[in-house]
């Protein structure tokens, strides 16, 4: 009896993963079914043929976008994170646009072709000097791509931007389901609010990025079913996605860590269903798990973003506790992101990697 109920689950997991892996999509109730059977066997085929979708559209080479983390101030208050502006004990420093400006120098000699800005939405890094400083990266580096990851601004500032010459666009929706929003951010903040954002980005031809952090405090398998169905509705160029990391003196210090296993499922099962989407391996997870990076890659994710921020700051960026910033995280530590690739038949590709329809 036993082998025939497994022997009927085996036949229906496998059915629903070559179902997206032949580009359909599945039922709400389809979803869950993949998401809440965590048989051993069923997540290895799951990311078996998700490793096969990936190579099919990208090879075996793997995106590299060199980070620079440029303010440390948030003028948001959100419960998870790190920097959110009523922690006294976050360290604060915002880089000049020299020290950013160097970053680039640096990683360019490295032979980054995308840096990718991110900060807290930080007043003292106003809309227009922004767009400037974007503006000399471009005049400086006119081959590489320029990523944006500093929040919510309104449309205008959108707009300076791209006219400044940057290239994508990374906000992370964070969780699709109203409530669960509710339940992360503070009241002055809306889940509307960020998908008019996100709109808005896509609307003036950014390469843009969504995303969720998986096993945040509250989340459901309802909330991944909405983050999923989101996706499919705004197709994002790019996916971000990390565990849930608690964050000391914060609202949610003494949470729980999502699992690593379950970011894993869910950067397999959105590569099966975008497939040539940009999907990071993230630190956050490599901070979770030893072997989070290349466990992430064997499972479908395509780009890695070292860190290029002065080491004086880096430990300052404390978005969650224990952040992995000494091994492959480090864009001076290449080396051992090759060495970490090739060891899984993977390499490493120096170009700008835009997002291309198939
Ligand atoms: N754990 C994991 N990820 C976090 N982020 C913010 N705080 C945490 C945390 N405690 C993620 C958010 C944000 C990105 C920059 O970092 O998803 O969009």
């Amino acid at each position: 009896m036993m082998e025939n109920k497994n022997k009927r689950s085996d036949f229906s997991y496998r059915y629903l993963v070559d179902k997206l892996a032949a580009g359909e999509t599945l039922q709400r109730e389809e979803w869950r079914a993949l998401l809440e059977d965590t048989d051993a066997g069923h997540e290895a085929y799951l990311q078996k043929v998700a490793e096969t979708v990936t190579a099919r559209n990208f090879g075996k080479g793997v995106y590299v976008r060199g980070l620079i983390e440029i303010s440390s101030y948030c003028r948001n208050d959100c419960f998870y994170c790190g920097l959110r502006r009523s922690n006294r004990q976050a360290l604060r420093y915002r880089l000049s646009a020299d020290e950013i400006l160097a970053c680039c120098e640096e990683g360019a000699r490295l032979g980054f072709a995308t840096f990718v800005l991110q900060g807290g939405e930080d007043g003292g890094q106003g809309d227009e000097w922004l767009a400037a400083v974007v503006g000399s990266i471009k005049q400086r580096f006119p081959s590489c791509a320029v990523t944006l990851s500093v929040g919510e601004r309104p449309e205008a500032a959108y707009r300076l931007f791209r006219e400044a010459g940057a290239d994508r666009y990374l906000l992370r929706h964070e969780t699709a389901n109203a409530l669960h929003y509710a339940l992360l951010h503070p009241k002055e903040m809306s889940l509307e609010r960020r998908l008019d954002c996100l709109r808005g980005l896509k609307a003036l031809g950014f390469q843009t990025g969504a995303g969720m952090m998986i096993g945040s405090p509250g989340q459901t398998a309802d909330c991944l079913l909405d983050d999923i169905a989101l996706l499919e509705a705004i197709r994002p160029e790019m996916i971000g996605m990390g565990p849930f990391l608690p964050a000391a003196h914060t609202p949610f210090a003494g949470k729980e860590a999502g699992s690593a296993a379950m970011t894993l499922k869910l950067i397999a099962l959105m590569r099966l269903r975008f497939p040539r989407a940009l999907i990071p391996a993230t630190t956050a997870l490599a901070t979770l798990s030893p072997t989070g990076r290349e466990d992430a890659i064997r499972c479908g994710a395509n780009v890695i973003m070292p860190n290029l921020s002065p080491l004086a700051v880096r430990s300052k960026y404390s978005i969650y506790d224990h952040k992995a910033c000494t091994g492959c995280e480090s864009a001076q530590a290449l080396k051992l992101t090759e060495d970490m690739l090739a060891r899984i038949g993977y390499h490493i590709v120096y170009g700008r990697g835009d997002y291309e329809k198939e």
